[in-house]
């Protein structure tokens, strides 16, 4: 069976998408694989077999276990299982299980295969594809990883039933991004017309939307793979806003509830400055709004401290000072620099431009 789409990075390696319909459909082309293979769940995703295969790994699930501790358990189970170069990882959960069987494989016998099955809607439009590995360290988000593509990513939405909703919605905050970052207005239609169908995760549906999403990321990590041209940072558009909600919250917020409602706030400090047309900002929100993210909601007078010193620690601070992505139009992103006056009005006392 060929690939639905393949995705060339770095030096020509290749990670070809596959969509599955079914989970008998995703099983049939898991056994494939072999024998030489070496299973990543964490206890969610494992809940998907009824019949876990041998040589299986099961993490706790959570943010909290991205750590070396979780990567030792695995290369220890690679090793009990007398794996070695030539054999396969098969990451089978979110973006915390992917991330971490990535990062595994990369540095497994310096190097082993890689197959990413994502089981959020976020790991599929998201984390699964682009090369980046990454476990937390003292504190730090994604501070230690590698560039390791997969060579393989199996998406199947039927793995997204057991899926609780707050998770589904987080994932929608990417796909709404995505469709803001291409002039192709196919996305953005195909999000207005089956909000329902999309919100009651209708499979088919669900697997269009996840296809039309990865293809705009993906256009994006193929033209700049390692993020040194500042291409690939486009894709964290809403990003810095949403960090920095995300920290001032104590990560009480879904990482995409917050980048959905970064994004609205990206609008508006574009609207302000001219760069972005009102026209614009307003199908943003009307988008967000369709799919029922809190666009209104402000940050306390009292919070604002916290979250300015957030922004600052915001990675994608370049050459000293901290770069906004904003929107020339859609599909044409540029970095900008923001007066705290304006992010201040952006995240505090902005007027709602929903009517
Ligand atoms: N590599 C990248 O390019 C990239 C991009 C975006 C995000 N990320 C990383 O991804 C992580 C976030 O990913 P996430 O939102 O998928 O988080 P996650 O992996 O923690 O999954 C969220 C929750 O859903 C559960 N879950 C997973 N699949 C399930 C299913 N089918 N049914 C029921 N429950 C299920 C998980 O156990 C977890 O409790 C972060 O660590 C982030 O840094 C990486």
């Amino acid at each position: 069976m060929g690939a639905d789409f393949t995705v060339t990075l770095l030096n020509g390696r290749k990670t070809d998408v596959y969509f599955l319909s079914t989970i008998k459909e995703l099983s049939a082309k898991l056994s494939a694989y072999g024998r030489r293979v070496l299973w990543v769940f964490d206890s969610n995703s494992a809940a998907l077999f009824t019949n876990l295969p041998a040589n299986s790994v099961i993490l706790p699930s959570g943010e909290k276990n991205k750590t070396f501790s979780s990567i030792e358990k695995i290369i220890s189970a690679a090793l009990d299982a007398h794996l070695s170069r030539d054999s396969v990882f098969i990451g089978f959960g979110g973006g915390v299980v992917c991330d971490m069987t990535a990062f595994a494989a990369s540095v497994f016998m310096r190097g082993c295969s890689l197959i990413l099955v994502p089981t959020t809607l976020l790991c599929m439009v998201d984390a699964s594809i682009g090369g980046k590995s990454a476990i937390d360290f003292k504190g730090g988000k994604n501070l230690i990883g590698t560039f390791y593509p997969a060579k393989d990513v199996l998406i199947s939405s039927a793995c997204l039933r057991t899926l609780p909703q707050q998770e589904f919605i987080s994932g929608m905050g990417e796909v709404i991004k995505h469709a803001f970052l291409t002039e192709d207005d196919a996305l953005y239609d195909f999000l207005v017309k089956n909000r329902n169908a999309i919100l009651k995760k209708d499979r088919e549906t669900v697997s269009e939307m996840v296809n039309m999403s990865l293809r705009v990321k993906a256009s994006y990590i193929e033209r700049d793979p390692e993020e040194k041209l500042g291409i690939r940072q486009a894709l964290n558009l809403g990003h810095t806003f949403a960090h920095a909600l995300e920290t001032t919250a104590n990560f009480s917020i879904k990482h995409g509830i917050a980048v959905a409602w970064g994004l609205s706030r990206a609008a508006y400090c574009g609207a302000e400055l001219g760069i972005t047309s009102r026209e614009l900002q307003e199908k943003i929100d009307s988008l967000l709004s369709l799919y029922s993210y809190d666009i209104p909601y402000r940050i306390g007078r009292g919070e604002w401290l916290d979250f300015y010193s957030s922004v600052g620690k915001d990675k994608k601070r370049l050459q000293g000072g901290v770069k906004f992505v904003l929107l020339e139009a859609q599909g044409r992103p540029v970095l900008r620099e923001l007066e705290q006056n304006l992010v201040k009005s952006a995240v505090i006392s902005a007027p709602s431009r929903i009517s």
